[in-house]
């Protein structure tokens, strides 16, 4: 797996401001959104295109559009809704799928809760949606769902990533004989005892959605 950290002070400017817990929601929703446009910028470098000619009021020109099958973009529910519409600004003839994903708070083990994602992925790239690489556990079991039902390129887009997390991607992940690699605005220091990322921005779907009882 490879794990690119987006070097850019714009980025860096963003996600402090998402750090600050200060930052209130509706301003929480529209910094990750420009964030996730910025990402997906260095991240869909090798999405897949095909040679199209247009013609300009000048001459015939030679371009490219996204190759079909088109790439989906999968958010993991419920935080990665809040990543979905700054990516598909950037790529909007994009399919999307949907996982739920939960994680167990005592045993930090993730399960699939819901599914909307086409039954065949062949030939597909995959863009996951995920603000927080912590454990790994959500964004392994999410991969190996989707690599599962055929799909053969996988990106993943994280705001924020842990050592811990990137650590177990890659031993969980390594049999895989496609490629999988991550972009994240930040590698943290470190998990604490709950599992969350250090310093981190806490619970990325409270801070996006409001906590949920
Ligand atoms: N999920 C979050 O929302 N925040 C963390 O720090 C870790 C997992």
């Amino acid at each position: 797996m490879q794990t690119h950290v987006i070097d850019h002070p714009l980025v860096a400017q963003k996600i402090t401001a998402l750090r600050d817990e200060q930052t209130e929601s509706p301003t929480f929703r529209r910094l990750v959104e420009e964030l996730v446009t910025l990402l997906a910028y260095e991240a869909t470098r090798e999405v897949r295109t095909q040679p199209v000619v247009v013609t300009t009021p000048v001459a015939d020109a030679e371009g490219v559009k996204l190759a079909s099958p088109k790439p989906l973009v999968v958010p993991i529910l419920r935080a990665g809704l809040g990543m979905l519409e700054g990516m598909v600004r950037l790529m909007p003839t994009a399919e999307v799928g949907f996982l739920g994903m939960i994680r167990d708070e005592s045993t930090l083990l993730a399960s699939t809760y819901a599914e909307r994602l086409p039954d065949d992925l062949s030939g597909r790239q995959c863009y996951v949606l995920d603000p927080m690489l912590a454990t790994g556990g959500t964004l392994a079991a999410a991969i190996s769902f989707l690599v599962a039902r055929g799909a053969d390129h996988i990106t993943a887009i994280c705001l924020l990533a842990a050592p811990e997390g990137c650590a177990r991607l890659d031993r969980e992940l390594a049999e895989l004989d496609i490629p999988v690699s991550v972009f994240t605005a930040a590698m943290d220091e470190r998990l604490d005892e709950k599992g969350y990322i250090v310093p981190g921005l806490g619970d990325a779907g409270d801070r996006l959605y409001g906590v949920v009882g």
